[in-house]
């Protein structure tokens, strides 16, 4: 139903020591650039290729590579850039969004104070990316933000996600592909997801 869970046990092993209260800010920052990277691998792995002529150190030959125009990452701040900067180790190439929301503590809506991304979003793959996805109100946001700028075309990588999220972000945006690693139990009365892994914003950045 439009949910891709990433089970490979890279991900799942890096995910449990994330989720530890004890892993420090340095190590919590590795293990999310190592796991971005795992992420990245699979939500690329459907990618179209087309054949272009190159000639190697022997001959010439017909090899595959991308097809299509570069792709945009479209990173929700503060903690989507934890998930960008391994993306962007993989697909140096990509275009990048900033979209700057914070949670509203009270109503846990998600206010916009940053949006910048290329003008040219439309005909490409645009991927948004944000460790968590809680009530959804930032992801939905961000999407909504990122549409209105063209794109038609996105998939929506986390870390971990909510089954509230899931549901709410599936109705706002059933176009949308969700990735993540893993689906937590639930949500508590402050909208943090349950277990999780705390505010991923401050265990990055403290
Ligand atoms: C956290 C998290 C997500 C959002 C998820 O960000 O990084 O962006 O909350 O919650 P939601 O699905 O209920 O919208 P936060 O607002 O704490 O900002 P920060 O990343 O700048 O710390």
């Amino acid at each position: 139903e439009n949910v891709t869970v990433v089970d490979h046990p890279l991900v799942q092993h890096k995910l449990t020591i994330m989720r530890n209260k004890e892993t420090s800010t340095a190590s919590f920052r590795r293990l999310l650039r190592e796991i971005s990277h795992l992420l990245c691998y699979e939500i690329t792995r459907d990618l179209e290729l087309e054949d272009i002529d190159i000639e190697t150190p022997i001959q010439p030959m017909k090899s595959p590579k991308l097809k299509g125009k570069k792709l945009v990452f479209a990173s929700i701040l503060r903690a989507g850039n934890g998930l960008l900067e391994g993306m962007l180790d993989l697909v140096p190439s990509a275009r990048v969004s900033h979209i700057g929301l914070y949670r509203d503590p009270e109503s846990l809506e998600a206010i916009e104070y940053y949006f910048k991304a290329p003008t040219d979003v439309a005909d490409r793959l645009v991927v948004v990316v944000d460790p968590m996805l809680a009530t959804a109100n930032s992801a939905i946001t961000a999407v909504d933000r990122i549409k209105r700028r063209g794109a038609d075309n996105l998939r929506f990588l986390c870390l971990l996600a909510a089954p509230e999220g899931i549901k709410a972000f599936q109705k706002a945006h059933p176009d949308v592909p969700i990735f993540t690693a893993a689906i937590d139990e639930q949500l508590n009365e402050k909208g943090y997801i349950v277990p999780g892994l705390g505010d991923a914003g401050d265990r990055m950045y403290g």
